[in-house]
């Protein structure tokens, strides 16, 4: 049976203007793709290659200069403010380097806020938050303020978080970025078991080691796509 087509990419540009004295950046020279619903894609290549500007036009939190992007058969080029904020809290989850948790909210707080935000009652919420930081095998942290927790921890907070409403497209930007190897292993098998058979995983790294461990592999070099590989686990 064909998957459904979770995201298609078409000509997809994005330049940056140019800064007073210099040239414009072009991020993104048109790239063409399609990620089926459930693959799990690593995008990899060096820095300044234009993974974060993909992955920051996948999540609405950019637009592209050029081209199509189609996320479960949406347009997301043109969307409103509204509409992005209904998209981010509804389709795209992120999780960052620098974590991003609230410093002054707990472990259990930060994991719930999605859901507050989402309209579900506090005592669902908090439910729904506890199963999350369960999962991520943080039981025994939840009423932790992030300063608290080592990084890993953080970073476990910060699944839950994505993974805690039920947004079908999971966006990491080198999440393991900030991590001892050791961490950002045990981080990338948790993302890679957490994520299910029904959402998608994008996970940009320019860590060969923890690419190695995903599926599909895209990389991007000077905005383009250089290759594009699958597993043979994966092929067969
Ligand atoms: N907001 C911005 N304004 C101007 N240039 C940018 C901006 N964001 C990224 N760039 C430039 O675009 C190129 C691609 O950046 P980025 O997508 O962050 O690459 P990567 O994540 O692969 O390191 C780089 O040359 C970077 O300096
Ligand atoms: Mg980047």
């Amino acid at each position: 049976m064909t998957k459904e087509t979770a995201i298609y990419c078409s000509g997809l540009t994005k330049v940056y203007p140019a800064p007073e004295g210099h040239l414009e950046v072009h991020a993104l020279r048109g790239l063409d793709l399609e990620i089926k619903v459930g693959e799990q894609v690593a995008i990899t290549g060096p820095s300044g290659c234009g993974k974060s500007s993909f992955l920051n036009i996948l999540g609405t939190l950019d637009r592209p200069s050029a081209g199509q992007v189609k996320v479960f058969g949406q347009s997301i080029e043109d969307l409103n403010p509204k509409e992005r904020a209904l998209y981010r809290r509804n389709t795209a989850a992120f999780v960052f380097q620098q974590f991003h948790l609230i410093p002054t909210l707990t472990a259990l707080e930060n994991v719930s806020l999605p859901l507050h935000y989402a309209g579900v009652n506090a005592e669902e919420a908090r439910e729904r938050a506890d199963k999350a930081l369960a999962k991520v095998g943080l039981d025994h942290r939840k009423g932790h303020l992030p300063a608290l927790l080592s990084g890993g921890e953080q970073q476990r907070v910060a699944v839950a978080r994505a993974l805690v409403t039920e947004a079908r497209l999971l966006l990491a930007d080198e999440p393991t970025g900030n991590l001892d190897g050791a961490t950002a292993k045990d981080i990338m098998a948790l993302l890679l078991e957490s994520i299910g058979d029904q959402r998608t995983l994008i996970v940009v790294t320019h860590d060969p080691e923890i690419a190695a461990q995903i599926g599909r592999r895209i990389q991007l070099r000077d905005g383009l796509i250089e290759k594009d590989e699958l597993s043979k686990k994966v092929e067969s």
